[in-house]
């Protein structure tokens, strides 16, 4: 199914959160908290991956996205960057199997170019793998940013040629960007403490359900999920709407 990411059309408002999205923060304050090594905490975080996506396959959520890597976080140590290739690298090796076991689909996005080749080759297999996989399908923000995402997007619907008199439109830039093949996120969720997007999504988060919670990454599972799915059960989604028109509609 192809999904319009544009805001002239009012999307459903699922119970159950179709698509949630994550930005996994807190992993060096979790470690530092326990006087361990950051790179404890990325490890630790890695292993929460797991059980978050068993409880999403559980819940009947259809996508989950989860920052793993922004394009900002090469600024950070050598040695922290280079752990935490090894850690994507590991992962991969240890979970692809079993995702596609549990029909699980992968997807990996942002600017894949900058990881060396066995990466960017392990990222191509796996994909291949879980491709028709339809449980669930999890994807991976890899070297990503919002802001990316939306310029490649803008370069490679104008590469097409052929300007629009009136101007291009959102339907026409939406199938560019990077996660055209998801609906927009209806839930955000950001542990850590800290509340800011830090170059996530930016496009499709225009109507996401924000949340914010203290817990660092690596403590959270599912009992976390069902927390922030409750919150976002108790919001009115109104996009643009008022309440009473909701109510009428409900009604
Ligand atoms: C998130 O945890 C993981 C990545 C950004 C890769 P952090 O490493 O940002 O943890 P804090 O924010 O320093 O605690
Ligand atoms: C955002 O976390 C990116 C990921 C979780 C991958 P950061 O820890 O890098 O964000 P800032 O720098 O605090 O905004
Ligand atoms: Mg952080």
């Amino acid at each position: 199914m192809k999904h319009t990411s544009s805001t002239s059309a009012v999307p459903d408002a699922p119970r159950v959160p179709r698509h949630v999205a994550v930005i996994m923060d807190g992993n060096g304050r979790w470690a530092t908290k326990r006087f361990l090594p950051r790179v404890a905490g990325h490890v630790k975080g890695a292993e929460a991956v797991r059980g978050v996506v068993e409880a999403c396959v559980e819940r009947g959520v259809e996508y989950l996205t989860l920052f793993a890597f922004s394009s900002e976080n090469w600024r950070r140590p050598e040695e922290e960057v280079s752990l935490l290739m090894r850690l994507f690298v590991t992962m991969l090796e240890r979970e692809v199997a079993k995702m596609h076991a549990n029909d699980i689909r992968l997807k990996v996005v942002g600017d894949l170019s900058r990881f060396n080749e066995q990466l960017q080759a392990m990222i191509a297999s796996a994909e291949r793998k879980t491709a028709d996989n339809t449980r669930l399908t999890v994807t991976i923000c890899a070297n990503y940013g919002g802001r990316w995402d939306i310029m490649q997007a803008v370069n490679s619907m104008t590469a097409q040629g052929g300007q629009p008199a009136g101007g291009y439109t959102e339907e026409q830039l939406a199938p560019h960007l990077a996660m055209a093949y998801a609906p927009e996120p209806d839930l955000f969720i950001r542990t850590g403490g800290e509340e800011r997007i830090s170059n996530f999504l930016l496009w499709q988060l225009a109507y996401t359900e924000l949340y914010f919670t203290d817990t660092y990454w690596p403590d959270f599972g599912a009992a976390s999920l069902d927390e922030a799915i409750a919150s976002y059960q108790q919001r009115e989604r109104r996009f643009g709407r008022t309440g009473a028109q909701l109510a009428e509609k409900a009604s």
